[in-house]
């Protein structure tokens, strides 16, 4: 199964073996199904709140398993069929966590949850990869507020959708800031086609409340000339 753009370029960002990496969200799997093919951490944990999408990945998981000798649940992976704001991470261990798919505001919520139920010695070394669907300047403008730090951001063109890839960590002092001023490239037309986009949106949202979103266009328009 060949991934998505979008779901290559998280993979692509776990490149050291990882003791645990959570897919959240993860509807089919298939971005923890091709990090568990490659071997790319010790365990692999399945979350997504759907039961149906839950059970008919876990019988895939046993399928593959068995062809392939693979370890049981709890060993190699796990389905937690379960909202990712609860889910407990583990002490002494290094993991990644990947939010992906999920619109901005729900991804912002579910970070607020898990930041909210686990405690800060173990969560600071926990990495968070997240790939949001829009709402990118609320996300993080919450993600900043919650203390966490930038460790890379990306624009990205997928089945002609724009998404940004957002890496971000506890441990890092670079502030992330609401525009993402590190992922902009100045003479790239996909960013100048994405930059366009945003402010033709938030154009649109002035009617809504013309104070906010006019302090949001203006921190797009201050990024880079068009
Ligand atoms: C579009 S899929 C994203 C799949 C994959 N992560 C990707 O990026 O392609 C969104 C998934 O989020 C799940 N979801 C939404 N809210 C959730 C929550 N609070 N906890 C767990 N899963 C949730 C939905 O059930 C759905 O399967």
């Amino acid at each position: 199964m060949k991934l998505s753009k979008r779901l290559a370029t998280i993979d692509a960002l776990i490149t050291e073996p990882e003791d645990i990496i959570w897919d959240c969200c993860c509807d089919h799997g298939y971005l923890g199904l091709a990090l568990l093919k490659r071997n790319a951490a010790n365990k692999v944990v399945f979350v997504d709140i759907v039961p149906d999408l839950m059970a008919n990945l876990e019988l895939l998981l046993l399928r593959v398993s068995s062809a392939q000798s693979m370890h049981s649940n709890n060993d190699q992976w796990q389905v937690l069929c379960k909202d990712v704001g609860t889910i407990k991470l583990t002490s002494d261990t290094k993991q990644v966590v990947v939010i992906a798919g999920v619109g901005g505001e729900l991804l912002l919520k579910l970070m607020q949850q898990v930041v909210a139920n686990n405690s800060m010695h173990i969560i600071q070394n926990v990495r968070f990869i997240l790939c949001p669907v829009q709402h990118t300047y609320t996300l993080r403008t919450g993600l900043d507020l919650l203390g966490l730090g930038l460790l890379s951001e990306q624009i990205i063109v997928d089945n002609k959708r724009f998404y940004e890839v957002i890496e971000v960590s506890f441990n890092s002092n670079t502030t992330l800031s609401k525009t993402g001023d590190m992922m902009w490239q100045y003479d790239n037309a996909v960013h100048k086609a994405y930059k366009q986009q945003l402010l033709n949106h938030y154009t649109k949202m002035l009617n809504k409340d013309a104070l906010y979103y006019q302090k949001v266009i203006t921190d797009y328009q201050g990024l880079i000339d068009s």
